[in-house]
């Protein structure tokens, strides 16, 4: 395999103990979150990372395609082994959001970046990140089941395709400076095992605390398009149950919603 450029730095960078440890570099392959599935299969180690410099087959959440231009953003996959309860697996979204918005922070800052539930990262509310979390389910395989998280951060992406809708965005764009992508990596890595982890110690309690404070919505009346269905819900968003679910106070009452796509109105375009 061809060792790509972005590995090589990030080496002497890496704080981790075990996220990146084990790690695959492609200059090309066709999604990052397939290939760490194949890999989960064959064994791999929690916390072994496969990243891309371009994905020929990238995806997205509900079925859609993600796309990123080649050698400027960070498109990766972690195999995570985790022995929560799987109705809790919810939560490893939260978490994953919450370290990269810390991560995004760091290179952004005074820009804040805050969160869409239940998978978005925001900067000046424009989607720059997007996870998707796939199980794995232990089938004929000798491994044990496995989870795999794939993260699309859109780092130095200087131009969208103009049909995607609501208008992505990158740290680039909002900056205005490029953004150096092994450090960012580094230190994404390292929030994401100190947030991951953390999830043991306390039920995702504070997960949940610090996901709320970054929430997008909060308090406010937005409009959840429920996956699946061409129908809405509207309602004020309250904050997030303890297995991740979001929780509305609708005109019907108080709902909890497991999957869906939040709006507000500054996103209607
Ligand atoms: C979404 O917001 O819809 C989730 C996007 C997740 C994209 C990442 S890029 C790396 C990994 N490999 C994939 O094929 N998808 C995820």
């Amino acid at each position: 395999m061809q060792q790509i450029a972005l590995l090589e730095t990030l080496q002497p960078l890496l704080r981790t103990e075990t996220f990146g440890r084990a790690i695959e570099g492609h200059v090309s392959t066709g999604s990052t979150n397939t290939r760490a599935k194949t890999w989960a299969l064959e064994g791999a180690d929690e916390g072994s990372v496969v990243v891309a410099d371009y994905q020929t087959a990238g995806r997205g959440r509900h079925g859609r395609s993600w796309t990123a231009q080649r050698g400027r953003n960070l498109t990766f996959s972690v195999v995570l082994r985790p022995s929560l309860p799987s109705e809790r697996f919810g939560l490893i979204t939260l978490a994953a959001c919450v370290a990269a918005a810390e991560a995004i922070e760091a290179f952004t800052a005074p820009l804040i970046p805050s969160i869409k539930w239940p998978n978005d990262v925001l900067l000046c509310e424009r989607k720059c990140c997007g996870m998707l979390l796939e199980s794995i389910l232990p089938g004929n395989s000798e491994a044990s089941e496995a989870v795999i998280l794939g993260v699309g951060l859109n780092v130095n992406q200087d131009d969208f395709p103009e049909d995607i809708r609501p208008r992505p965005t990158s740290l680039l764009l909002e900056t205005g400076r490029p953004v150096p992508r092994a450090p960012l990596f580094a230190r994404l890595l390292q929030t994401l095992e100190r947030r991951y982890t953390s999830l043991y110690e306390d039920d995702g309690q504070d997960i949940r605390c610090v996901y709320e404070d970054r929430l997008s919505g909060l308090g406010r009346t937005v409009t959840l398009r429920l996956t699946s269905s061409t129908r809405t819900v509207e309602g004020r968003m309250l904050g997030i149950t303890e297995s991740g679910a979001l929780q509305l106070d609708t005109k019907t009452g108080l709902q909890v919603f497991h999957a869906g796509e939040v709006t507000t109105r500054r996103h209607a375009d």
